[in-house]
């Protein structure tokens, strides 16, 4: 008896939860397909650190939409006669003492703009059809059909030139930066069809280049070389002081021939020597010479693998399949396609750019505040393999965090460390007003810390945050500035909240920091007590003792002395991060419910929603979700300003170009929030959907969020 109870728990257990979902069915449904290159977004396979951005042909023929990487990176050469170690930042007077901030000198002014726009990302070439003796315009070809292939990530583009059909294959190697090519037509085999391989120059004097990156007519400001043995192709690049290369591979039996069209440009010609009507090749970008790649069907091969099990394991959501509300089609898509373009974009080895590997939005920089929108979606969505590529960015920036703490501000604590914002691979802080006084990023590597002991409650996990949680909470505790006058703890002056346009100088104490902050010492003091260790007596000190959040009439406003912020349009602008204090954040004991449900009446009636963007969306539906107003929450993540184009890429409204993928990391992580539940969620199943029936929600594999 005791036995086969065993044995069928057993099974029970091993058993998928009440009708396994058919992903690959619901999958299937949301392939992006177009029939014309997009002038705004491409169609692009890639593998997280790697993407390959297209336009209708499934190569960049007509359109050069960007080839980008996690190790791309180019320094522009430098103002004559000035090294970076010029730069010594700019003091401001912080309670009392001069404190130096990485801000633009004004001193220095070329300097500081080159340590803000440097090192920039490269778009690393473009490869696209070429039709011998012929220049043919993409109104020329007809009935052009792309499709992407969401269970195996190839995406197959079909078109035909002068009644000939064309059809090229293109996919991204899961771990290897090669692009596998197969090109098949009449034309390949009459030598009429081949490709071009294309490099532009590179350099920091866009902040934004959207949708397209690279100077391709810059010829005589770079180089390229040529070497060919056998079956492969090189080409090193080579911008000012960085060099890179490119391999060309193509099977034994399908020889081809390469050449450089002209000695002063960087465009060289490829062209299929066989007679066979198929022409496949591989492409892979790398920063060092290789003497081998992968061939195009491995990458065809190890990309639909990959994805299978991409697809496969893990997190699901269905709400597609049973629900009646008419707008679970739309949520699904996004979904589906967050899922599948926050793998291609968003899954290296830094938190991503704003933009990804798409385009460059801040020279291709990346912005510490926003590791949390762009990938804790990962860690509720059981993706740890994928979010762990990213996680060691902070062992990695510890050191300089430190130092910026402890030398750089002059904060006692030689343990400290204050997180940069606005950085690159290097972790050197972008100069800047606003970078440099933010101070929200700070709690982040607590927040991950602790979603990693939740899904892996281990003593392993426990040391490897370890340094980096104890040093995150003693800056915090050595910035907090204790006020003689009202007996508590002030954070800033000076400081920008959330919402960036408050005057640093007079901004303290502000709502929605507070509240963080608050949550980051509990949590690092409970980090130490899970080891049996006694946390420093002054994070409790001054966690107990945090100033109180401030308030106008009933509601949280954003900074204390702000006044009625509800009289003044440019405060209801920008991120609503009030909103932000319950919902994205756990309960806190600084918030009380009775204000909380007025400040949010208040943002619902009174905030600009329309200069509103991306992750604001997904913090509105967290707070009413948790407010017990699940109606709202999905209301809010169909919000008509809240919008994902056909390729499921989030547009970036007033603020910024498309695609805006904060705003697809917190969709996904709202989505997990909503289904899964939350610490303290109603018992219930989904509790962030609407209870009524017309939103049937089956989930697998999530885990609930803070
Ligand atoms: C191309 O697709 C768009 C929408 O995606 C559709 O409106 C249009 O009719 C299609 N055109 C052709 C020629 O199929
Ligand atoms: C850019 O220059 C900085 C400062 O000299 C250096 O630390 C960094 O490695 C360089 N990066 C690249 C990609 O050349
Ligand atoms: C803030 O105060 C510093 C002096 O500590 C001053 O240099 C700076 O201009 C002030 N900033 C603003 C925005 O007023
Ligand atoms: C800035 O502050 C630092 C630290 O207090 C000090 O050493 C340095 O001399 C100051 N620089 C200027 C230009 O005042
Ligand atoms: C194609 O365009 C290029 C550049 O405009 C021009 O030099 C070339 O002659 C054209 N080729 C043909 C076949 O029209
Ligand atoms: C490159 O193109 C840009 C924009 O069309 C133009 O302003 C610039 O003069 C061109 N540069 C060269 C070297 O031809
Ligand atoms: C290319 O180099 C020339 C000469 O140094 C310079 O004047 C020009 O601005 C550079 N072009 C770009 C696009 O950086
Ligand atoms: C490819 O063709 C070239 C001539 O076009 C020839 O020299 C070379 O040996 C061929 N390579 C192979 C592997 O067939
Ligand atoms: C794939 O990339 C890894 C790491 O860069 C490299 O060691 C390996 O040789 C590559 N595989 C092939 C077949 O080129
Ligand atoms: C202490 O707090 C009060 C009220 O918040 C504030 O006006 C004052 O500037 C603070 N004192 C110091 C020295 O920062
Ligand atoms: C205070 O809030 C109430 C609603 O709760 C509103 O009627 C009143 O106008 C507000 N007063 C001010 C000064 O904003
Ligand atoms: C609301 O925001 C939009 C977008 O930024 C702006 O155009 C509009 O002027 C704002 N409305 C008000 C009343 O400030």
């Amino acid at each position: 008896m005791l036995w086969s109870s065993a044995l069928l728990l057993l099974f029970a257990m091993t058993l998928p939860a009440r009708g396994a979902i058919d992903r690959r069915s619901i999958v299937g449904q949301f392939n992006p397909v177009r029939n014309a290159s997009n002038l705004v977004t491409p169609l692009q396979v890639g593998n997280g650190n790697f993407a390959f951005g297209t336009d209708v042909t499934g190569l960049q023929t007509f359109i050069p939409y960007a080839i980008m990487s996690s190790w791309g990176w180019k320094n522009d050469s430098l103002p004559p006669g000035q090294v970076p170690a010029d730069y010594k930042g700019v003091n401001w007077t912080t309670h009392g003492r001069d404190v130096t901030y990485d801000m633009p000198d004004p001193n220095l002014p070329d300097l500081s703009q080159w340590m803000i726009a440097n090192p920039n990302r490269m778009n690393l070439g473009a490869v696209g059809l070429l039709w011998k003796g012929a220049n043919v315009t993409e109104e020329e070809l007809d009935g052009k059909r792309q499709e992407i292939d969401l269970w195996t990530g190839v995406m197959t583009s079909t078109f035909s030139y002068q009644g000939k059909s064309i059809e090229v294959k293109t996919s991204v190697h899961p771990t290897n930066d090669s692009v596998g090519i197969s090109i098949t037509s009449d034309l390949v085999a009459d030598g009429v069809l081949g490709t071009f391989l294309d490099f532009p120059y590179n350099n920091g004097l866009q902040k934004f280049s959207a949708p397209l990156v690279g100077i391709w007519n810059a010829t005589a400001n770079h180089t390229t070389s040529l070497s060919i043995s056998n079956n492969l192709a090189s080409i090193s690049h080579t911008l000012d002081g960085t060099s890179y290369y490119t391999t060309l591979t193509w099977s034994g039996a399908a020889n081809a021939s390469i050449t450089r069209d002209s000695p002063t440009a960087h465009r060289y010609s490829v062209y299929s020597q066989s007679d066979s009507k198929t022409f496949e090749f591989s492409v892979t970008y790398t920063p060092q010479w290789v003497s081998q790649a992968l061939g195009a069907k491995e990458v065809h091969k190890d990309s639909a693998q990959w994805w299978e099990q991409y697809w496969s394991t893990n997190g699901f959501v269905d709400i597609v399949t049973e629900s009646s509300d008419p707008r679970v089609w739309e949520l699904q898509r996004r979904i589906i396609l967050s899922q599948f373009n926050l793998m291609v974009n968003e899954a290296g080895k830094n938190n991503p750019q704003e933009s990804g590997l798409t385009n460059n939005g801040w020279y291709g920089k990346f912005h510490m505040e926003m590791f949390f929108w762009h990938m804790a979606h990962w860690a509720l969505w059981g993706k740890w393999d994928i979010l762990n590529r990213a996680l060691p960015t902070y062992a990695e920036f510890l050191p300089t965090s430190i130092q910026r703490a402890h030398i750089q501000n002059g904060y006692p604590n030689p343990n400290g460390a204050r997180w940069p914002k606005m950085t690159d691979p290097s972790g050197r802080s972008s100069p800047g007003e606003i970078n440099t006084l933010l101070i929200w990023q700070q709690c982040h590597p607590i927040f991950f810390a602790e979603l990693d002991y939740r899904a892996h409650p281990t003593s392993e996990t426990l040391l490897r945050w370890n340094a980096i949680v104890t040093s995150t909470a003693d800056f915090m505790a050595d910035y907090s500035w204790w006020n003689e006058s009202t007996g508590v703890y002030d954070l800033g002056p000076p400081l920008y909240p959330v919402s960036e346009n408050t005057p640093p100088n007079s901004t303290m104490n502000t709502a929605f920091e507070l509240v963080y902050w608050h949550w980051g010492f509990e949590a690092a003091r409970t980090w130490l007590t899970r080891q049996g260790q006694t946390p420093p007596d002054n994070w409790g000190h001054v966690a107990d003792n945090l100033a109180p959040l401030p308030e106008f009439n009933g509601t949280y406003v954003i900074y204390e002395g702000i006044g009625d912020m509800w009289a003044v349009q440019e405060y209801k602008m920008d991120h609503p991060e009030l909103v932000g204090l319950y919902g994205w954040m756990p309960p806190s004991p600084k918030v009380d419910l009775g204000i909380m449900q007025q400040t949010t009446d208040t943002v619902w009636a009174e905030w600009n929603i329309t200069d509103c963007w991306g992750w604001d969306f997904p913090m509105l539906a967290m707070n009413a979700a948790r407010l017990g107003n699940p109606s709202k929450a999905v209301d809010w993540l169909l919000d008509d300003l809240f919008t994902f184009d056909d390729a499921g890429m989030p547009t970036g409204g007033v603020k910024v170009p498309a695609p805006y993928w904060p705003g697809a990391g917190g969709l996904l992580y709202a989505v997990a929030f909503m289904a899964a539940g939350w610490d303290g969620a109603p018992n219930t199943s989904a509790p962030g959907f609407p209870q009524d029936g017309s939103w049937v929600v089956n989930w697998e594999r999530l885990s609930p969020a803070i």
